[in-house]
């Protein structure tokens, strides 16, 4: 009895302790953390973004929640993380390079690094990406080429029903191969559709429970079995193809001519190679491409899953935007990014495809590089942040009825397209995502495609609700469709 009586009284005191300092930081406020755990027993265990939901609306605009002994600041909303991310976009625009993070890419490359490292990549990433053809009509022909072979694969099944995942992966993943390593691979080939495969389970796990927990004690973790090494090894494989891929472009490279981004990085090398401290290296040319390739394929062909699953979801949504695509384009007219305003009611959809799925809920983790003074709280250097994308898109002073698929909130009274400043599934700031224009036209062609060629409808027996994986990435579960040719 009486040691049960001291366990309580230390306990309190350790918890008293533990809130006084967290007090005396001046940290936003938040759930009473547990010592050791902090919140992390609160989080939901298959989508902990949603915990967050629920505090935001309890704490409001911006709190505080442990995982382990470590304050995490989560912004929740669109005007906070505005505020945030544009009004104080230094300061908040750097990245958490968690243990998880720091495991797979040694705080190189480019989406988990920080300081001049980070700058350097980011500059060289967007501009090579734009020479060649991000955003512009060659890179315009690329992903309707890819989006024709995707019609092929559908043609193929005849209208059975199918689950399209896997292709889909394939073809947006190959655009940003051909951009980064100058080819495509055979959407048949084993080893290409093992590696999307493991892209898709390293992104589920980016965000989930399993990763928070992870985070929180890798000193530990990593040196125990389990389901959290996968990652690791995936990652593994995946950077050993993608040295091989740079071993052959060195083979048969012509620095006076880059073919793709890998020749391009290749000469940055070469030309920063007498630098003290090179942040071209055969390392970072490792890590960005590795960065780029699964950046580039899971968030644009999930979002066009939901897209085909909403289409399933709603038949007369789908016939609305046949229609505008028949008037405007006919049947045979590829579509180009120049047809977006003559086709508001699609751009529309396309956007609340984009609202509703939310796929990267949390955003990436940022953090404090230093001592950051917001809305009267010190978030003190080294906090990670939480920039829940998701609070946004469903935020409720920006969009009426958050839970409902509606495209017309995207139309103005003339049928225009009319922007909502809330929609931010690309992050804002200094970390916007750096593929935000390729991906959009991958979208826009890919759908309008899809649609001009085929009705999808839920083969029978089959339900039309929607089911998520498991993961900090909002992803649908695999399901089956049936591509109709349209006549
Ligand atoms: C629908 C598709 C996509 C969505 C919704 C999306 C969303 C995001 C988000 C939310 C971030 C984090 C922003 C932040 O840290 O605040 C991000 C970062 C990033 N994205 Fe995307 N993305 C998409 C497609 C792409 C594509 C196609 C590429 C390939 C070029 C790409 C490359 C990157 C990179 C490299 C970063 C890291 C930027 C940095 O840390 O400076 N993304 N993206």
């Amino acid at each position: 009895m009486l040691s049960l009586f001291l366990v309580g009284i230390l306990t309190a005191l350790v918890l008293l302790l533990f809130l006084s300092s967290w007090k005396r930081k001046n940290l936003p406020p938040g759930p009473v953390p547990w010592p050791l755990i902090g919140n992390l027993h609160q989080l939901d265990k298959s989508a902990p973004y949603k915990t967050f939901m629920e505090l935001g609306e309890k704490y409001g605009e911006v709190f505080t929640i442990f995982f382990g002994p470590l304050p995490v600041v989560v912004l929740y909303g669109y005007d906070t993380l505005k505020d945030a991310l544009i009004g104080q976009a230094e300061d908040f625009g750097g990245r958490a390079i968690l243990p998880v993070f720091e495991r797979l890419t040694h705080r190189q490359g480019l989406v988990f690094s920080n300081g001049l490292h980070w700058k350097e990549q980011r500059k060289f990433t967007l501009t090579t990406l734009r020479d060649f053809g991000m955003g512009k009509k060659s890179i315009e022909e690329r992903v309707t080429e890819e989006a024709k072979f995707l019609v092929e694969f559908f043609q193929k099944k005849q209208g059975k029903p199918f689950n399209p995942m896997g292709r889909i992966s394939a073809a947006v993943s190959n655009v940003i191969c051909s951009i980064v390593f100058g080819d495509r691979f055979n959407t048949e080939d084993p080893t290409f559709q093992t590696l999307l495969r493991m892209i898709n389970e390293n992104v589920l796990f980016m965000g989930s429970h399993g990763f928070q927990v992870y985070n929180t004690y890798s000193y530990i973790l990593r040196w125990l079995p389990g389901e959290h090494n996968n990652i690791f090894e995936n990652a593994r494989v995946l950077q050993a193809f993608l040295k091989g891929l740079i071993k052959d472009h060195i083979a048969s490279r012509d620095p006076s001519c880059s073919r793709d981004f890998v020749d391009s990085f290749l000469n940055k090398i070469n030309e920063d190679a007498n630098k003290p401290n090179p942040n071209f290296t055969m390392d970072s040319l490792t890590y960005t491409t590795f960065n780029l390739f699964f950046a580039g394929t899971e968030t644009t062909a999930s979002t066009i899953r939901w897209a085909i699953k909403f289409m399933l979801m709603y038949p007369e949504i789908q016939e609305k935007v046949q229609k505008e695509i028949d008037s405007v384009l006919g049947p045979g007219k590829c579509p180009s990014l120049e047809d977006r305003a003559r086709l508001p009611y699609t751009n529309a959809v396309i956007h609340e495809v984009q609202r509703v799925a939310s796929i990267i809920p949390t955003g990436l983790p940022h953090a404090a590089l230093h001592d950051i003074s917001f809305r009267g709280y010190t978030i003190p250097k080294g906090t990670q942040i939480i920039t829940l994308l998701h609070s946004s898109l469903y935020d409720k002073q920006f969009w009426e009825d958050t839970d409902h698929f509606n495209p017309n909130r995207f139309l103005d009274e003339n049928g225009k397209f009319k922007k909502n400043d809330a929609h931010i599934p690309f992050g804002a700031g200094k970390r916007v995502c750096v593929g935000e224009s390729l991906a959009r036209m991958e979208l826009f062609i890919f759908f309008i495609t899809l649609l001009q060629k085929f009705t999808f409808e839920i083969p029978a027996g089959d339900s039309s609700s929607l089911k998520l994986a498991d993961g900090g990435m909002r992803s649908l579960k695999p399901f089956n469709i049936c591509a109709v040719e349209r006549v």
